[in-house]
């Protein structure tokens, strides 16, 4: 089956090949075990439209920003060894409706036929580029339109959005995904493990226990616990004659002080 999508329609996707697989995306159980069955579910397509039934295809997430919606969705992708599609709003969405909806529809033209995943992410986005001066029903209807056509397409096209979870609260649209999971914040035992791995990973010690380092980004997102890490692992590399231990002091105390500053 043909996988890619045609020159003129270039620009109302960012195309990615992804490199990332699930195993590099620390997962809750309530997350990585749906995320299975629908990987599961999809490579036995064939199975399973042979007994008259198609596999799942439509996935929400939803969770505070850094815990792993985007990177999720290119390692799902990446698992199916499918392009990762990421709609972009920004040559779509504008004050005339009438465009946009033209555009969304070319969106979805151009997927159709292929084995691809096409993603939706900070889907709340949409709803900034609209103007207040305009007829807010038109715009609801063009969104609905939107969700409709999601639910159209063959089960071949994975389908994934992320939005940050209370612009998707009160949403009931949003049942039309089959699969809705939560990227929670990571719990200690989580950085914990995270830090250590990362240590692993890398070859070297923090000279601090993973644990110490957990509990000073604790109700933090990953995405602060890597910023914290990187930073360190710099600083070593560029400083190999300095105290591992230090180092990491350091910079567990630059990274509190940079984010209080907002
Ligand atoms: N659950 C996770 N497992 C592994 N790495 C993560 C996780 N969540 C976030 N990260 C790291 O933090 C960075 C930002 O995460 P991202 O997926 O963009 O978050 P979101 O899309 O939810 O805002 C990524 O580059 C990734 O390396
Ligand atoms: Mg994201």
């Amino acid at each position: 089956m043909e996988n890619t999508i045609t020159k003129d329609n270039e620009d109302l996707f960012l195309q990615i090949t992804p490199k990332r697989k699930l195993d590099s995306v620390y997962l809750s159980d309530s997350v990585y075990r749906p995320c299975f069955e629908l990987l599961d579910e999809i490579e036995h397509r064939d199975l399973l439209r042979k007994n008259g039934i198609e596999p799942r295809n439509k996935l929400l997430m939803l969770g505070t920003p850094g815990n792993g919606k985007t990177t999720l969705a290119e390692a799902l992708a990446g698992e199916l060894d499918y392009p990762l599609y990421i709609v972009r709003y920004d040559n779509i969405m504008s004050d005339d409706i009438g465009k946009s909806a033209d555009k969304l529809g070319k969106v979805f033209e151009a997927v159709k036929d292929l084995r691809c995943a096409l993603f939706f992410d900070e889907f709340d986005t949409i709803g900034k580029s609209r103007n207040d001066q305009h007829d807010n029903s038109e715009f609801k209807r063009l969104v609905s339109s939107l969700l409709v056509q999601i639910d159209h397409l063959p089960t071949d096209v994975l389908v994934m959005a992320a939005t940050n979870l209370e612009s998707a609260l009160d949403n009931a649209a949003w049942r039309r995904f089959q699969i809705k999971v939560v990227l929670e914040r990571p719990q200690r035992e989580d950085l914990t493990r995270w830090f250590t791995d990362y240590e692993k990973r890398h070859g070297f010690s923090f000279g601090v226990d993973p644990e110490e380092l957990g509990e000073s980004v604790y109700g933090k997102s990953y995405s602060d616990a890597e910023e914290l890490a990187r930073s360190i692992y710099r600083q070593m590399i560029i400083h190999p004659e300095e105290e591992a231990e230090e180092i990491t002091r350091r910079q567990m105390r630059f990274h509190k002080h940079q984010k209080s500053i907002f």
